[in-house]
């Protein structure tokens, strides 16, 4: 039998940016004992995406070249492998492929069963996509470091949230907002309005002097910072603490792992949380139905034809996306 083939991007050595990455052709994935094979219909695309081509994992990502980029994907399940029990042909799904496998730049991807959830049609592919890494990103420092219950219930919590513009400060603020908690948030001026309307309760404008130094207009200490910016000094976030204030740093850099460590070294009460988000198949479930029940939403910047994947490539890496950037086959 013939082998099937279908349209990918990939990449086969490290940087080159938008113009290293080439359309190729190649044979469909197979998904072998607990995945399932998707057809893709939509991707959303993150920074560590195009960080990983720049090497920033050398040599630990990619695990081998040439690389097809994209971990969140939702799609239609073509192909079950045979040791997978929850899903069937037909199946619409949404799924976290991790990094050092990567596919979803693609018509077709493989998933694992473990992490990958159902869609119900309320949920559009698109919307599905753009939760994947972001959401899950938003959801596990604000709940398993931060503190916050989204069930409302718990002591109240005064979060910041920065780049709440971007793809996973736009989630969480949505999501800290669930819970008993005051939000401050920093974007863009042209951004205040939307960052208002995801239920921020104050929203400081990044390139203003209050806003550089994080300073709550209405005088508040953060007990958590989900930091999604970058290229902020601890000396700036440690005034604007309340006494047990923990910024969890999404980017974080030798210098904050150095100062994670002087911190508890010095048995410091503010800390530095370095974070790398562990995806969970509940946790996704759970994101999911939020968006079903209409109590998050994703936004989406833009939408780019797998065609024009280096044009939504480049707009990432351009760092001013409004939301999430979806790629569709
Ligand atoms: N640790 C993990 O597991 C993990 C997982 C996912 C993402 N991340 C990291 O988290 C970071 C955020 O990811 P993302 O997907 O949200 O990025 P993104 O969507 O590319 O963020 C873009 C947004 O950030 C805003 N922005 C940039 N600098 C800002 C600043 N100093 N203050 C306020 N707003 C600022 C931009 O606003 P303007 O256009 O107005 O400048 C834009 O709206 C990235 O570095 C990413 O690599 C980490």
């Amino acid at each position: 039998m013939a082998t099937e083939l279908m349209q990918a991007i990939q990449y086969d050595s490290y940087g080159g940016g938008p113009a290293g990455l080439k359309h190729v052709e190649i044979p469909v994935p197979t998904a072998n004992k607990n995945e399932v094979l998707l057809k893709v219909e939509a991707a959303s695309l993150n920074p560590f995406d195009w960080k990983i081509q720049e090497g920033v994992a050398r040599p630990l990502l990619p695990r081998k070249f040439p690389y097809i980029p994209g971990t969140d994907i939702a799609g239609e399940i073509v192909k079950v492998g045979p040791q997978v029990k929850d899903f069937k042909v037909g199946d619409k799904v949404v799924a976290f492929h991790p990094h050092d496998r990567g596919g979803g730049l693609a018509e077709f991807a493989v998933a694992s069963e473990d992490l990958t959830v159902s869609r119900p049609p309320e949920v559009s592919a698109a919307e599905a996509a753009a939760l994947t890494l972001a959401g899950l990103t938003a959801h596990q420092p604000l709940t398993e470091i931060a503190g916050v219950k989204l069930d409302g219930t718990g002591e109240q919590k005064n979060i910041l949230v920065t780049a709440a513009s971007g793809g996973v400060g736009h989630l969480a603020v949505q999501l800290a907002k669930l819970g008993n908690t005051f939000v401050t948030a920093t974007c863009g001026a042209r951004n205040i309005d939307f960052v208002s309307s995801l239920g921020a309760d104050e929203v400081l404008d990044y390139k203003t002097p209050e806003g550089a130094a994080l300073k709550s207009p209405s005088g508040r200490k953060y007990d958590a910072v989900i930091h999604c910016a970058t290229g902020i000094p601890w000396s700036t976030f440690e005034p604007q603490l309340s006494d047990h204030g923990k910024v969890i740093d999404l980017t974080p850099g030798l210098s904050s792992f150095a100062t994670f460590a002087l911190k508890k070294l010095t048995f410091s009460k503010k800390q530095l949380v370095p974070f790398f988000a562990t995806p969970k198949k509940e946790n996704l479930s759970y994101l999911v139905q939020l968006v079903k029940d209409g109590r998050l939403k994703t936004v989406i910047d833009s939408r780019f034809p797998l065609s024009q994947a280096e044009d939504a490539w480049a707009k990432s890496i351009d760092g001013h996306a409004t939301g999430k950037i979806i790629v569709e086959p």
